[in-house]
């Protein structure tokens, strides 16, 4: 059963490169990102892997933790990770859950038989402290995922949790949001005192509110 937006995060005990977790208790009150890549010792992987570990300091200032897995086993990622920090120069700095038994891949749904049914494809699911899953994404084994995307969501979702906006095409932090339509006029001239502009009566403009 696949896993859809708001749905709550499968929990699940596994092994990982940093020791067994259990993944609730292992988010506890952060944000999480959990994504699948479909093997190791694989040249997109290597690239994907090595990148997510070069920006993970972007993760933390979000209060983000990250964790990947293929159902290669703990010792594979082990071996590979040497080859990640040789070729990308950065050392994985994250957990990454082995998978043989495809537990988690199947909780998740990340193995899509049509595509290859021994394969995890390239699954992204951003949890939020709730524990509820608030984006999934899936790329194909042939296209590495852009990783800077998966910040500007989080981002927007942070943003759009603490004020009643909502983020235009395109929005990077920093840019105009849009007020969100179930608030009424009355509504948000409380919230936003420092106005909008009126695009239409339901597009309404205003600058990011914790800026
Ligand atoms: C890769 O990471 O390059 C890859 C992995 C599985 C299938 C195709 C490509």
């Amino acid at each position: 059963m696949a896993v859809r937006l708001g749905d709550t995060a499968p929990d699940f005990t596994a092994p990982t490169t940093q020791g067994e977790i259990s993944f609730h208790e292992w988010l506890g009150d952060s944000w999480g990102v959990l994504f699948s890549h479909p093997k190791d010792f694989t040249p997109v992987c290597t690239t994907e892997l090595g990148y997510v570990a070069t920006i993970k300091p972007e993760f933390d200032k979000r209060n983000v933790k990250v964790i990947g897995l293929s159902v290669d086993p703990v010792d594979s990622h082990v071996d590979w990770e040497k080859d990640i920090e040789e070729t990308q120069g950065q050392a994985v700095n994250f957990p990454m859950i082995g998978d043989p038994d495809r537990n988690v891949a199947d909780l998740y749904d990340m193995i899509h038989e049509n595509a290859n049914d021994t394969l995890t494809v390239r699954s992204v699911f951003v949890i939020g402290p709730d524990k509820k899953v608030k984006l999934t994404i899936t790329y194909p084994a042939s296209t590495g995922r852009n990783f800077d995307e998966i910040l500007r969501v989080i981002d927007s979702l942070q943003l759009t949790a603490d004020h009643k906006v909502a983020t235009p095409a395109n929005w990077t932090d920093g840019e105009d949001v849009i007020i969100v339509p179930a608030l009424s006029d009355d509504e948000a001239r409380d919230l936003f005192p420092g106005g909008w502009e009126p695009v239409k009566p339901y597009l309404r403009v205003t600058k990011q509110p914790n800026r």
